[in-house]
């Protein structure tokens, strides 16, 4: 809905003026003075105790079970409406939450109202989806993944905090740490891809950044989502059940939420889908007996939205008020927008289905938050005008942008040295939706992101090339309507041009919440006009953007370079300009695998070994009888300007006594650019009493290596983490022959075999 400002606003603006000395948009006086202020109750563990103690004593049921409710926000007073915040729950203390409203002054009136409004004056915690950027747009997950640079994910995540908590945002509903297999289910490109090791270093990397100076104003708390295995949803549909063994969800989906308990994060988000016929919002094994019991997790939990409503619509509870007891009752903290604990719980509390020592056990949770983030201390505490001022979209945040998107750009293919685009090219033909397209490059969560801030790649180029070369920009065709009209024009250009850069992919929300699609290929005629501008004979270069792994068999065919870009962003076009000129070498990786055809899916690398392994060529094998079984491209996979060569592969004959195992590599940089190589070491367990996959990544490093030149790449390896998961959920490590592997991408591996004679006595009991 649209903010109209009435005269009631402006009324109420000079009330407030009056009775808490500060108008509507000047920074509180004590919000200056507190910024750099240290909490000084942290870490006092019995002084916050008691306050909370003396708290709750004052506390009426309703007010405590209205900490417990999120709401969305409000545009100024336009009433109630279902989940929505109102009046009336303000006044009475029933909003714990608010969620996904922008902007300090926005912030600031909501929670002065409730300071004057409600009895106990408990602050109100505002969250927002603050997932690749708030104000400066960064790659998104998936993207930024394939740089395969933990250092940078911190690094843009922190940035994100700092510019959101600038902006009066306390918590975030990231990162998501989603084990995703399957190129159909849209929210693919919130995750970090399909491997769970790379998974859990980029949960823990993504935490500590959203978190980096937790308490403080200028960083957010972080929530793991979304608890649990919502990235295997059937036939990639969002919201579908999820049906796996307990070996394949400890194994492959739990370890990055372990991560994320293990990296200090503060709450957790239960998912939308049932596991194995449980939905996880009201999954007591998983919210209670996993989380707290085993994994120790001391912060709260937050339904997704409307999850708690769900439970009936799912029909395992007959009404409402039984979904209400059932999520609190497995260990549902925070009823995120459907407003059923506001009005079911006091009523389950009557009849008996919940007790009060329950919700005040959540209560606690959700108060502890608060009070250590220094909201009792100063509600206003993160409001501070001038600080927005400085922090966002400054320098800072840019340059980060700009090396995110640099280093998550992959380089899928490059015949004859298309790129970089050489010297002798004087008039490019600059092609298709997303050539000077601002808004889409920002992707699927583009929080409060404005495209004017925006670079396309026509703009980026533009800057980089100047005048000496002349870009011809058409559209060529919409993303998905049918028209041709646009070829035409684009063979025109094309034809009068040195080279053609098709710009190409989805619109942004083609891929995110509720975008799943069971046709991978281009969307609309982007492949014929792709293939008709082929037929001029033009060196093409396709630029792509979406987000999830594309069906790019024919893509491959008409282009003769592929950079795959994701959506990457504020600084997209200037990202984009940078590699395609040569000035940056493209050193990004695929975090998921690019299938042929979407009869693949799921077409993860880390298959299991069947007894009747792929073969095309022969009957009875486990096979498509009309598509070879590998990806097009596979996990890890990325070119380079350079080539790198492998050898000198040591590996000793065992593991040592502490049950260690240092191998080394040389890598040499034949090729006449100067690049960044991330090396990858798989494993596989040759016998072992489960099926056990292929192959599975179990280290990398990255390594820059100037031309010419040889580095030698040392990497230590531990036995501990050559276990695996048994249906029983245990961790088991057996002795024997393990295969280690190296190399560029899960495809290309130098191998040795290994014998681990012995089990490490201090073998990790994982959960
Ligand atoms: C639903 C999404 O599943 C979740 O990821 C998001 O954080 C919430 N909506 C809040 O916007």
């Amino acid at each position: 809905m649209k903010k109209t400002f009435l005269f009631v606003d402006i009324l109420k603006a000079i009330i407030l003026f009056y009775s808490t000395g500060v108008s509507a948009s000047v920074p509180h006086k004590t919000v200056t003075s507190s910024v750099n202020k240290p909490v000084e109750m942290v870490g006092k563990k019995n002084v916050e105790e008691k306050f909370i103690a003396n708290l709750m004593a004052k506390m009426t049921l309703e007010e405590k079970i209205g900490q417990l409710s999120q709401y969305v926000g409000r545009e100024f007073l336009t009433g109630p409406k279902s989940g929505e915040l109102s009046d009336s729950l303000l006044e009475r203390g029933m909003v714990g939450s608010i969620l996904n409203v922008g902007g300090v002054v926005n912030l600031r009136n909501i929670q002065e109202e409730n300071m004057q409004k409600s009895r106990l004056k408990i602050p109100i915690l505002f969250a927002f989806d603050v997932i690749h950027g708030f104000k400066t747009i960064y790659p998104t997950p998936l993207a930024e993944s394939c740089s395969w640079d933990l250092d940078l994910m911190y690094r843009t995540a922190k940035s994100a905090a700092i510019e959101a908590s600038a902006s009066g945002i306390q918590w975030t509903f990231a990162p998501m740490v989603d084990i995703a297999r399957d190129a159909r289910w849209g929210r693919i490109v919130e995750g970090a891809g399909e491997d769970t090791y790379l998974g859990c270093k980029i949960a823990e990397a993504r935490v500590k950044g959203f978190q980096w100076n937790l308490w403080h104003p200028n960083a957010l708390i972080a929530c793991a989502k979304h608890f649990a295995a919502y990235g295997a949803p059937q036939a990639g549909r969002d919201y579908a059940p999820v049906d796996m063994s307990n070996a394949t969800l400890a194994e492959v989906y739990l370890p990055p939420f372990k991560a994320c308990v293990d990296a200090g994060v503060q709450t957790f988000m239960a998912s939308f889908n049932d596991i194995n016929g449980i939905p996880a919002t009201g999954n007591k094994w998983l919210l209670t007996e996993l989380l707290r019991n085993r994994w120790h997790f001391k912060g709260f939990v937050v339904s997704d939205w409307n999850g708690v409503i769900q439970l009936k619509t799912q029909a395992v509870v007959e009404d409402e008020n039984d979904a209400a007891a059932l999520a609190l009752n497995s260990g549902l903290d925070m009823d995120m927008t459907d407003g059923l604990f506001n009005a079911c719980l006091a009523n389950a509390v009557q009849n008996g289905s919940v007790s009060v020592s329950t919700i005040d056990v959540a209560v606690k949770r959700v108060l502890s938050i608060k009070y250590r983030l220094g909201l009792f201390d100063n509600p206003y505490r993160f409001f501070n005008t001038e600080r927005e001022r400085k922090v966002v979209k400054n320098a800072e945040r840019m340059q980060i942008a700009k090396e995110a998107a640099l280093k998550s750009i992959v380089l899928l293919k490059n015949e004859n040295k298309t790129l970089p685009l050489s010297k002798s090219v004087k008039k490019i033909a600059l092609i298709g939706p997303l050539a000077d397209n601002q808004s889409e490059v920002m992707g699927s969560w583009k929080a409060c992101g404005d495209e004017k801030d925006v670079i396309s790649v026509y703009c980026g180029l533009k800057s980089k090339l100047g005048t000496g070369i002349k870009i011809l920009c058409v559209q060529g065709c919409d993303f998905s309507d049918r028209s041709k009209q646009g070829f035409a024009e684009a063979m025109k250009v094309a034809q009068e041009s040195d080279i053609v850069i098709a710009v190409l992919g989805e619109k942004a929300l083609m891929s995110g919440e509720s975008r799943s699609r069971a046709f991978l290929s281009l969307p609309g005629v982007q492949q014929q006009l792709l293939d008709t501008l082929k037929t001029t004979g033009k060196p093409i270069v396709t630029v792509l953007m979406n987000g999830r792994p594309l069906v790019l068999s024919e893509v491959e065919k008409a282009s003769d370079a592929i950079l795959e870009t994701w959506f990457l962003g504020t600084l997209a076009g200037n990202a984009i300009a940078d590699i395609l000129v040569g000035d940056y070498n493209p050193s990004g990786k695929l975090t998921t695998s690019f299938p042929r055809a979407e009869g693949q899916i799921p077409n993860y690398y880390n298959y299991k070994r069947s007894g009747r392994p792929g073969n095309m060529e022969k009957t009875s094998t486990m096979r498509h009888i009309d598509l070879r079984n590998e990806n097009l491209y596979p996990f890890g996979y990325g070119l380079s300007y350079t080539q790198y060569r492998y050898d000198n592969f040591v590996c000793p004959k065992t593991f040592d006594d502490k049950g260690k195992l240092p191998v080394s590599v040389n890598i040499t940089n034949t090729g006449e650019y100067d690049g960044e190589e991330t090396v990858q070491l798989y494993v596989s367990d040759l016998v072992a009493t489960m099926v056990r996959p292929e192959k599975e990544l179990k280290q990398f490093k990255k390594v820059f290596i100037p031309r010419g030149q040889t580095v030698r790449v040392d990497i230590e390896l531990d036995a501990r983490e050559l276990g695996y998961w048994t249906n029983d959920m245990e961790y088991k490590l057996e002795p024997g022959d393990f295969a280690v592997m190296i190399g560029p991408n899960s495809r290309d591996l130098l191998c040795k075999n290994v014998t681990l004679k012995t089990i490490p006595v201090d073998l990790p009991n994982k959960q």
